[in-house]
């Protein structure tokens, strides 16, 4: 999707061996739809050319506060009125603490202090050694930065180029274009704790075989990264899919049905909005066998009983009345036909203020949905769209909805 389409980044690169990746990101960023100005350091010259930089940017890059090529000789006051957003990434250590002092030796630092900060902001993503990072000299600036309304991204774990493993790395492409693509998102939420379940649950029959269904999970892993950038506090129950997580969500992988409702039953307290995206497997062996069922020669199949799973939503609907909460419950209806009937009388039959209609067999696993929005007052449908803008949208609706009492 265009998200960035529009948008006039900058893009800052200071000395760190994580410019490697900042080549990366500037491809994501553009294919976002966004125009990106690169400005690198001296030392970030060190580790990528700026031939690499200004291939991928379509754009020269520019290195020094003395270039003339600027009619007034200023670059650094154009770079920091005209983007939408100055990004540096990689962010070392020494530039942080440049910023944080407030000093302006080379273009870069120079640009970040010339931004009006009202209007331009500056999102930084540090990437250095776990011991620089875990310095308090760093920490300290890291926290002067955030008190001057600078956006200090976290740092990802893991191997390090020293060899080592801790804090320290620099974010991912895709994660730090995510983080951008939020940035600019309005923040409907902000303040509110949002609970996702999402995907399809697994109910085991053996230890290698168990019932399913098509559930692909793209639809809650949509909503709960519209939920994050909307400004909430995004916890996903995910049921077996192979998604990445979204950026800045909490994720609780499970597996079955009872797994599912024990981790919503863990998580749900200190949540304002539930959304269940989930597409839970009604009923489940009576018992899961220990060993692999075999076949026994008689050619007859064995014989599975069956019982059925809690309803999760109905469950926490029925509880969140029960003690008159401010929890906002929203439900999920895969159909295969009659869509609008099925979705009002699943409203009803859930307990929730709002229910969400889809046709199953065209939705599952596909990138692209409808959706049909039935609350008390009626029903709104949402067209033909990709999920995560889908997601958006109902995002909004959801938020709009906040302030009124639910009414079922
Ligand atoms: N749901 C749930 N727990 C279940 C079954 C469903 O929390 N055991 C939730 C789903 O996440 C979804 C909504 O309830 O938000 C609708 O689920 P669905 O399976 O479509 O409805 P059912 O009540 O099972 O009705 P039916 O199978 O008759 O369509």
């Amino acid at each position: 999707m265009n998200d960035l389409a529009g948008k006039h980044i900058v893009l800052g690169l200071s000395g760190g061996i994580a410019c490697y990746k900042s080549a990366e990101l500037c491809r994501l960023l553009i294919k976002a739809g966004a125009t990106v100005q690169v400005v690198m350091t001296e030392a970030a010259t060190q580790f990528i050319t700026p031939v690499t930089m200004q291939a991928l940017s379509n754009q020269p890059v520019l290195l020094s506060q003395w270039d003339a090529r600027e009619p007034n000789n200023m670059p650094h006051i154009k770079l920091g009125r005209e983007p939408d957003a100055i990004v540096i990434a990689p962010a070392s250590a020494d530039l942080l603490a440049q910023l944080a002092q407030g000093r302006a030796a080379d273009l870069l630092t120079l640009t970040c202090l010339a931004r009006p900060l009202e209007r331009t902001p500056l999102l930084l993503a540090p990437a250095m050694n776990r011991e620089m990072w875990a310095h308090p000299a760093t920490q300290r600036n890291v926290t002067q930065l955030r008190a001057d309304g600078a956006v200090v991204l976290p740092v990802g774990q893991g191997d390090q180029a020293c060899g080592e493993v801790g804090d320290g790395r620099m974010l991912e492409p895709e994660q730090l274009c995510d983080a951008l693509i939020a940035h600019f998102q309005p923040k409907w939420l902000a303040g509110q704790r949002v609970l996702v379940t999402a995907g399809p649950t697994f109910e085991a029959i053996d230890p290698v075989r168990g019932i399913t269904n098509h559930s692909s999970g793209k639809m809650g892993f949509a909503i709960a990264r519209a939920a994050q950038e909307a400004g909430a506090e995004v916890t996903l129950v995910a049921g077996p899919v192979h998604l990445p997580t979204p950026w800045g969500v909490r994720r609780v992988n499970v597996q079955s049905a009872l797994q599912m409702q024990a981790a919503v039953q863990a998580e749900v307290e200190g949540a304002t909005v539930f959304v269940a995206a989930a597409a839970v497997a009604d009923w489940r062996p009576a018992s899961a066998a220990d060993q692999k069922l075999k076949k026994d020669g008689s050619g007859l199949p064995p014989a599975l009983d069956f019982v059925e799973n809690p309803d999760i939503l109905a469950g926490v609907a029925q509880g969140e009345r029960a003690r008159c909460g401010a929890l906002y419950c929203v439900g999920f209806a895969a159909e295969s036909h009659d869509l609008l009937a099925h979705a009002q009388a699943k409203r009803a039959r859930k307990g929730v203020p709002l229910l969400v209609g889809n046709i199953g067999p065209a939705t599952f696993g596909q990138d692209d949905n409808a959706l049909l929005l039935v609350d008390a007052e009626g029903y709104r449908e949402l067209s033909h769209a990709p999920k995560l803008n889908l997601a958006r949208q109902l995002v909004a609706e959801i938020a709009r909805r906040l302030g009124a009492a639910a009414q079922v």
